[in-house]
């Protein structure tokens, strides 16, 4: 098992260091690259998981990667109707809401997860 764990932790590193100078360009941002900062700087200081406010922990996640996760799992996204998703309807209620540009963003998200 440890030998497995080395073998598959070295393929980690040789894919990592394969691509060092690849730098994103904003067209090959994904639309949950546009969606996170949103949701991490309107809503996670209470919906984040440690040290939350709420009780309802939808951002949780130590990776962009696990936020995407518990979101998608939290039951606030309404993947067959978006704009029905709780995220969106709940309205204002305890600090600010998001601008009309990250709706949109959160949209364009939820949209590009459609199956
Ligand atoms: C200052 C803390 C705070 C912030 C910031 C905050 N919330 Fe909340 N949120 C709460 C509390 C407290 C509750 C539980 C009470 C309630 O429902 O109002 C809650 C509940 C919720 C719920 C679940 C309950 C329901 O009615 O469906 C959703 C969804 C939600 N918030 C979305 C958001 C979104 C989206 C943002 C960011 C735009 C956000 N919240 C920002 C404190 C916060």
């Amino acid at each position: 098992m440890g030998t497995f764990v080395k073998i598959v932790a070295s393929l980690v590193l040789v894919t990592a260091c394969a691509q060092p100078n690849e730098s994103s360009t904003t067209a090959e941002l994904t639309a949950w690259d546009e969606a996170l900062p949103a949701l991490s700087s309107t809503c996670a200081a209470c919906h984040g998981g440690s040290g939350q406010v709420a009780g309802i922990d939808f951002l949780a996640g130590s990776s962009s990667e696990e936020i995407r996760q518990t979101l998608i799992a939290s039951g606030v996204i309404d993947f067959a109707n978006p704009y029905a998703s709780r995220i969106l309807t709940k309205g204002i209620h305890e600090g600010p809401w998001f601008s009309a540009e990250q709706v949109d963003a959160i949209l364009a998200w939820i949209e590009s997860e459609q199956p």
